[in-house]
């Protein structure tokens, strides 16, 4: 498909405009094929490996069913089960899981540990979370957002709470796709610069626009959507008390909600802390997409995978 074999997919920074649409409305074709029982097997008889160094639940079991359900098979790596976990560098990884796969997911800490994966890999390398990004989720995302509103150009996007990978990702998605992305995070959380720079010169290109406030009102402001994440991610429990005080102001509720539009979307990659991020009126109200979006990791990963691999 479209020249996308054999690539990398390590964020949609790497990705134009015009492949992350492709990948898109793969995955909403893969999607009904599925629904209508339509067999699709491209990948039969290949292999991936899914290395995973944190926990997971959507990821992992997306990951796995969709490599089946292409008629391929996946292969469960826990970090400590490996001899990566006792200390066998990424690159010796790399190069024996290269001999034996078709494919890598990796779930990581630091993203130079992606980085240097996919350096040495000679198969396709997808990112399955790092500390900077979570592009599958992000994919996942705008498609359900396309889904639901018929568009995504020219859409407010307001993302409240934690500067991290989900932000950095649906940023560079927004700026990519041209839709009006505004994050607001307490002082001392806010968005890695590097992704932020990158996200204006992107925004540049498309006509998109990136907001990066303080005021979690003001992001709101007219927002076709609002986004949320925990507000101490995996590597950060023991900052939970510090950062509930940080972000109490933070909560996506009811009250905050009213300055979006009136038929905003509510979206959260989950896990989901109820009572903390957000609250349970809008979590499980009428607004929110929660699982549309989790379902769509399923069609979108299938989508990356079947291009790539
Ligand atoms: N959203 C997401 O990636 O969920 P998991 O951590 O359960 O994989
Ligand atoms: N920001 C969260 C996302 C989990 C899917 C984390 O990194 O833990």
């Amino acid at each position: 498909a479209t020249g996308l074999r054999g690539r990398d997919f390590l964020g949609l920074v790497d990705y134009k405009p015009e492949e992350i649409r492709y990948l898109i409305d793969l995955a909403i074709d893969l999607k009904r094929k599925q629904k209508n029982g339509e067999i699709y097997q491209p990948l039969k008889g290949k292999t991936l490996g899914m290395i995973f160094e944190k926990s997971s639940t959507r990821t992992r079991v997306s990951f796995e069913v969709g490599m089946y359900q292409l008629g391929g098979h996946a292969l469960f790596l826990s970090r400590n089960d490996i001899q990566m976990g006792r200390g066998e560098t990424i690159r010796d990884t790399a190069m024996t899981m290269s001999r034996y796969l078709d494919g890598i997911i990796i779930r990581t800490f630091g993203h130079r540990n992606v980085v240097e994966l996919a350096r040495s890999a000679t198969v396709p390398v997808i990112n399955a979370l790092s500390d900077q990004s979570h592009p599958c989720q992000a994919l996942a995302d705008y498609q359900t957002i396309l889904e639901k509103k018929g568009k995504l150009d020219g859409l407010k996007i307001a993302y409240i709470g934690d500067g991290n990978n989900m932000l950095h990702s649906l940023m560079i998605g927004a700026s990519k796709l041209g839709l009006h992305f505004a994050s607001a995070s307490p002082e001392g959380y806010d968005p890695d610069a590097e992704q932020v720079k990158l996200a204006r010169e992107f925004a540049g290109e498309t006509g998109a626009k990136i907001d990066i406030v303080r005021d979690p009102r003001e992001a709101v402001e007219g927002a076709d959507v609002i986004y949320t994440d925990v507000w101490a991610s995996m590597g950060f429990e023991e900052e939970q008390k510090e950062r509930e005080r940080a972000f109490k102001s933070y909560q996506v509720n009811e009250e905050l909600a009213k300055g979006a539009k009136s038929d905003y979307l509510f979206m959260h990659c989950l896990p989901a802390h109820r009572g903390e991020e957000v609250s349970e009126g809008v979590i499980d109200g009428p607004h929110s997409v929660i699982f549309d979006e989790a379902e769509n990791r399923l069609h979108a990963q299938k989508a990356i995978m079947a291009a790539i691999m």
